[in-house]
Formats: structure tokens, C-alpha cells, sequence
């Protein structure tokens, strides 16, 4: 297993215009494939190399928080065949990966709805987790069998319970209320959401966490992904205003 950093000795420090938590739509696969007349598995294969490089690059950059969107609620519409592709993917993924993640000081959170997967994946996430949970490096929360319009009807389902028990009073379900029973609790929201292969929408991404999040849609496909698109990505984000519903002379003073 490879040599453990410790909180200490992480080298790489957060410039103010580095995002603090980067969001990312890995959209392209199954177009990188087509168009070498690969199978789109090979896209996918290849996507988790480029996923690689892109954690890779997020730990050196000082990122804290990077949650990638590796198979959402809707993907179980696709071809049998490619949804067991993507899930052995998930597995080799996890067992080839999480001892270098580990020995990196890299925290895996899993978002998204976990009861209904199988088994032998639930263990593979929980093992994931447990591993790595005291780790304080970059967190990465993989977002796998997750929506967001999902996520939020079960937070405020569990909010409308609190109520119906009496425990709350409908006046306290809050913005920060709703907040804290997202899969992404405690983690502050994405300034940044990067989505390769040139389109543009959050394809029922983080929605909740986006509301002030800055947009880069990147014109590469996923596999082609690497270092420079993640610099790249961040120096476009570093050019844009962020106003949060301000005027300019009020950022800095308001949020970051
Ligand atoms: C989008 O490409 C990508 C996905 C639906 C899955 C992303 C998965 C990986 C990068 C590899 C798996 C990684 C893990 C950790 C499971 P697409 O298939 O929608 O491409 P297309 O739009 O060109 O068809």
C-alpha cells in the first residue's frame, strides 16, 4: 500500500480562486467510444482512468471536496448489459482503488440511494467508507444511483415526519433544515460544477447545492479529461464574478 500523508504533510494549499468543492459531470463515454468505433464499454473503461487523473489532479491542486457523478437514478434505463457494465466497473473500481485512495489520506463518501443496490455493491461502498472515514485529505463523495430531485423529496419527507410527530414546527423546516438532510450534509456547496462532452445541464445533479454553484462545460468527453481541462475549468472559474444575488462591491463581504 502506498506511503500515508498525513494532515501535515499535504504539500498542496488551496489558492483563494481554487474552488474549495468542485462538482463533476463525467458525460461523454459512449460518444468517445462511438467515434473510434470502440464499444461503449471501452468509453466507460477509459472513463475511469480519466476519473483517475482527475482525483489525481484535485489532491494536488488542494481541493477538499470533489463529487463526481458516476451512475444516476436514471441510468438504470440504459441496455442491461451496459448497467452490469457500469456496476463491475463501480467494483473493480473500488477494490483496485481504495488502498492508493486510502494511502493518499482521501475520504470516499457515497451519495445517493443505497438500499435498493445489490448486496455485494452496498458492502463494497460501506467497506469504502468505513476504511476511510477518519482520513482528512480530499473527500470524495461519489455520487452513484443518485438524483437529486430524489434526494430532496427524501429530506423533506423526513422533515414533513418531524412535523407530523410534532418534533418540529412547519416554520422550522429552514433552509439549513433541508440542507442538513441531504447524502450531502456538512459538505459545503460546490462553487464550481464542471460537464465535459459540451452539453449543458445539470441532468438532475447536486440541484439543491447548485443554487450559487458557476457552470464550465468543457468540450472534450470524458476519457480525454485530464490535468490541464481540471486547470483549465478552474481558471475560467477564477474570471467569472460570483455575485450571489449581490452587487459587485458586496462579494468578499457577504459569502465566499
Ligand atoms: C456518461 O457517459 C458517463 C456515465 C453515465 C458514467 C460515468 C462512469 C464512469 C466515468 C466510469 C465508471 C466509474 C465509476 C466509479 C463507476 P455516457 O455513457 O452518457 O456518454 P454518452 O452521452 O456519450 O453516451
Amino acid at each position: 500500500m502506498a506511503t500515508r500523508e498525513g494532515a501535515s504533510a499535504t504539500k498542496a494549499v488551496a489558492p483563494a480562486c481554487v474552488p474549495v468543492h468542485i462538482g463533476v459531470i463525467m458525460d461523454g463515454n459512449g460518444r468517445w467510444a462511438t467515434a473510434r468505433n470502440l464499444p461503449r464499454f471501452e468509453g466507460h473503461r477509459r472513463g475511469v482512468e480519466a476519473l483517475r487523473r482527475c482525483v489525481r489532479a484535485a489532491r494536488e491542486m488542494g481541493i477538499r471536496y470533489l463529487t463526481i457523478y458516476s451512475f444516476s437514478s436514471e441510468n438504470w434505463s440504459r441496455p442491461a448489459q451496459e448497467v452490469s457494465e457500469l456496476m463491475g466497473l463501480l467494483k473493480r473500481f473500488v477494490r483496485h482503488d481504495l488502498a492508493e485512495l486510502h494511502g493518499h489520506n482521501v475520504r470516499v463518501r457515497i451519495i445517493g440511494e443505497r438500499t435498493s443496490l445489490p448486496k455485494e455493491i452496498v458492502l463494497l461502498l460501506d467497506e469504502a467508507e468505513n476504511l476511510t472515514r477518519d482520513n482528512t485529505g480530499l473527500t470524495l463523495n461519489v455520487a452513484f444511483n443518485y438524483g437529486s430531485r430524489q434526494e430532496i423529496a427524501s429530506a423533506a419527507a423526513k422533515l414533513a415526519a418531524e412535523v407530523a410527530a410534532g418534533r418540529l414546527k412547519p416554520e422550522d423546516v429552514t433552509i439549513e433544515r433541508i440542507s442538513a438532510h441531504l447524502d450531502t450534509a456538512g459538505i459545503p456547496d460546490p462553487e464550481l460544477i464542471v460537464r465535459t462532452s459540451g452539453e449543458q445541464r445539470l441532468s438532475n445533479f447536486l440541484l439543491w447545492q447548485a443554487a450559487y454553484s458557476e457552470f464550465v462545460f468543457l468540450p472534450i468527453h470524458w476519457p480525454d479529461f485530464d490535468q490541464a481541462a481540471l486547470q483549465g475549468a478552474i481558471d475560467e472559474f477564477a474570471r467569472r464574478e460570483r455575485r450571489f444575488g449581490g452587487v459587485t462591491a458586496q462579494v468578499g463581504s457577504a459569502r465566499s
